[in-house]
């Protein structure tokens, strides 16, 4: 780890479900999901399926996965690569906790897969932009 690191307050492990995610807000690039398993542990990936872009975010957690919600694909929370047969990785980052509250690297987040695009239409279009509000935690979704 570097010392480069400028850890984030997103938000406290209770506000995110269990079993669910939070959508983080970038002013660059897609949303990064911030989930929540059954034991409180907390991971974060873009919010983006490496299968075809779905909605990770609106995934059921199981264990240290997440199921997209598109076809089901396995993503493992831990590295974001998909569970094989199945291939591909999306972006994870690195996250931590400390006395409950969710951090994340602010120098990842201004820096990783700023430039992949959302899916333009369909069940997985993006709900585009969010003003000029940086990092903004979203509603929760609740599986
Ligand atoms: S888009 Fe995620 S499984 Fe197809």
């Amino acid at each position: 780890m570097s010392n480069m690191s400028e850890w984030k307050v997103i938000c406290r492990v209770d506000d995110i479900p269990v079993l669910g995610s939070r959508r983080v807000a970038r002013p660059h690039g897609m949303d990064v999901a911030v989930f929540r398993n059954g034991e409180d542990q907390v991971f974060a990936l873009l919010d983006r399926c490496p299968h075809k872009g779905g909605p990770l975010s609106q995934g059921i957690v199981f264990g240290t996965h997440v199921a997209c919600p598109l076809h089901n694909w396995s993503i493992s929370l831990e590295d974001g690569c998909a569970r094989a047969p199945d291939e591909g990785c999306t972006q994870s980052f690195a996250c931590k906790v400390e006395a409950g509250q969710v951090h994340l690297d602010a120098r990842e987040l201004a820096t990783l897969a700023i430039d992949l695009q959302p899916p333009l239409a369909g069940p997985c279009a993006s709900t585009g932009a969010v003003g000029d509000a940086t990092y903004d935690v979203q509603a929760p979704h609740t599986a």
